[in-house]
């Protein structure tokens, strides 16, 4: 959603900032904006729809050495240039940008302008710069003062970066709910919502946590809690490289990252290192659970929004069968708003790429703060949800910039299939079948390889279809939230209506949708529900509804049936979703290709979601 940077240092600002923007792109927002310390006053430009229109307006040559930047994902107030960040106090003392949502603003507003602010914008943010302000000015406080006693005055969440006209080279910024880290080169520091957006000029990184204030200079950086006393933190290396942040020679991020999926996996099992083929099983440091603590669980559940709530699926029945262990996948938005029942012998995983995802982040507070021990399935290294849960599993992805995920997807599934296979040989699974299942994992890579050979069939299948204005996705079982997940990457790049449905559901009431004009896409693995699910594509040929089918069983059951069969590599049956994904992948971004759609940034969304 929306994104900040914010730099103090020797070089000139503003290219700084603008190709920080530009790296915050992919989270999603509809304005921009930056303000530029000069003597005793800031400059403010700010431009709704893209960073073009933003790069227009600003001073190719400025000369100032400080500034903050941001990209706005509206909430409060319509897309407008006014409500575009920074937002400045009336005075033109304090400048501000802000990502998260205060509750308490309108109030604050009433209140100030009854002390004479004049109010130029519809944000909840505007409060912020002009409470700053008035402290500053009105009540003569110092800048660090200034911002501590306008924090303690807000209720709600904010990632923050403050500017002062007086006191240029100073930016101060503040985190509660909404991330922050600062980037520390040679004699310069930045400060982000993201660190991607200082990719390629410090790997030197600090996170801010939540209630804590980071005062920034050219030359030093300090950090202090809510009650100004000082918070020693230590720099952390970034670990992943700025080329992966790089579309290289593809035409979109997602193209990129689906491509990727051979490595990204193999990463997610550490090349081999997290396989313990001698022992038939996976070893994860990071639970920090030991073995005797792993016997009592007696339930697992998995958490997360979106994508990771359809990974989150499949996990669950990936430990039902390896561990025969109760699993379930729960919407994190859901056990917010509910009061959840968080028993004893429950073991909780938060699953998200970002580690930032607003939803997911307030329920494993909620779950925590009930006694539940949650650990975390995550992406991005030193995220919110990484530090907050009480252990975990990095997925290795690498960044993913496009919105739609994917490989974060498919290493969310192999890191719960280590996990379910870890806990299933300490319950019930024998040598030989997890030495089995270990040389399954090994050939993933490779199965994925081959699975990409689709392309030119899905690039020919998505032209036959691109008139569709609405297609079922369909499978059973473990293909079941693939089908769901298949669905939502349609409907997410390519605007197309997409519905994802366990097969068996489809006499329920989807079967009034099929006519020749809704494909339906079937998605099998050789198991003991092929009959079924050919039993439902029957159901819908009779309908003459067209069917695709992606498969890991090439049989004459479904060269019958299907219009267009798509065959992927087999494998056991809880990692064939692994590898039916990809054809998924592919189709949704050659249809999106064939619409024309804006693939890596789709309209109305955001990368990382960290509103609730
Ligand atoms: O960062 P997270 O994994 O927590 O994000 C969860 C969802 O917002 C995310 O998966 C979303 O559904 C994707 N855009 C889907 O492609």
């Amino acid at each position: 959603m929306c994104g900040i940077i914010g730099y103090t240092g020797k070089k000139k600002a503003m290219p700084l900032l603008m190709q920080g923007l530009k790296m915050l792109e992919y989270r999603g927002y509809d304005s921009s904006g930056i303000a530029l310390a000069g003597q005793n006053e800031f400059k403010v430009y700010k431009k709704m729809g893209k960073l073009e229109n933003l790069e227009a307006i600003v001073p190719r040559n400025a000369a100032a050495l400080s500034g903050i930047g941001h990209t706005r994902w509206a909430t409060h107030g319509g897309v407008t240039d006014a409500n575009a960040h920074p937002h400045a106090g009336y005075r033109g003392k304090a400048v501000v940008v802000h990502n998260g949502i205060i509750d308490n603003y309108l109030e604050l507003k009433q209140e100030l302008q009854g002390k004479g602010a004049n109010f130029l914008s519809e944000t909840d943010t505007e409060v912020i710069a002009q409470l700053v302000e008035h402290y500053l000015v009105d009540q003569k406080m110092t800048p660090e003062n200034a911002v501590l006693t306008t924090l303690g005055r807000l209720e709600g969440t904010y990632g923050l970066g403050v500017m002062f006209a007086d006191h240029p080279g100073l930016i101060i910024g503040a985190k509660n709910g909404s991330p922050m880290v600062l980037g520390l080169g040679d004699k310069e520091v930045f400060l982000a919502s993201d660190a991607s957006s200082f990719a390629g000029l410090t790997r030197q990184v600090v996170y801010l946590q939540d209630k804590e204030i980071a005062i920034l200079k050219p030359e030093s950086w300090e950090t202090r809690n809510l009650r100004n006393e000082a918070v020693f933190r230590n720099a952390e290396e970034l670990t992943w490289n700025h080329e992966e942040a790089k579309k290289g020679d593809y035409d979109h991020f997602f193209l990129k990252e689906i491509f990727e999926q051979p490595q990204s996996v193999a990463r997610a099992f550490g090349q081999g290192g997290r396989l313990v083929p001698e022992y038939g099983t996976a070893k994860l440091g990071g639970l920090n659970l030991d073995k005797r603590e792993f016997f009592d669980i007696e339930r697992v559940v998995f958490i997360g929004m979106g994508t990771a709530l359809n990974a989150a699926q499949v996990g669950a029945r990936m430990m039902e069968s390896w561990a025969r262990l109760p699993a379930r996948a729960e919407d994190a938005s859901e056990i917010r708003t509910g009061n959840p029942i968080v028993e004893r012998n429950t073991l909780y995983f938060a699953v998200s790429q970002s580690g930032e995802t607003a939803d997911t982040i307030a329920s494993i507070h909620e779950i925590q703060e009930k006694g539940g021990r949650v650990l975390g399935i995550v992406n991005t290294v030193g995220s919110s949800l990484a530090r907050m849960c009480n252990g975990g599993v990095y997925i290795h992805a690498g960044p993913e910039i496009s919105v739609a995920s994917s490989k974060a997807f498919t290493n969310q599934l192999v890191v719960m299939g280590l996990i379910a296979l870890f806990m299933g040989r300490m319950r019930v699974l024998s040598l030989t079948q997890g030495q089995a299942i270990v040389k399954e994992f090994g050939e993933l890579p490779e199965k994925l390889q081959a699975a990409l050979g689709c392309r030119s069939q899905i690039m020919a299948l998505a032209k036959k279809y691109r008139n569709a204005k609405s297609m079922l996705f369909l499978g059973r079982g473990i293909m079941a939230p693939l089908a769901m997940e298949g669905a939502l990457k349609l409907k997410e790049i390519s605007y197309i209506h997409a519905e994802g449905y366990a097969a068996g559901n489809l006499k329920h009431g989807p079967l009034a949708l099929i006519s020749p004009e809704v494909p339906s896409v079937f998605i099998v693995a050789n198991s003991q529900n092929l009959d079924r699910v050919v039993g439902n594509m029957a159901e819908v040929k009779a309908r003459k509804g067209p069917v695709i089918c992606v498969s890991n069983i090439d049989t004459p059951k479904l060269r019958n049936l299907a219009d267009d069969l798509i065959i992927v590599p087999e494998t056991c049956e809880e990692l064939a979703p692994v590898v039916a994904a990809l054809p998924l992948q592919l189709f949704a971004y050659y249809l999106a290709m064939e619409l024309d759609r804006d693939i890596d940034r789709p309209r109305n969304l955001a990368k990382s979601v960290t509103t609730e």
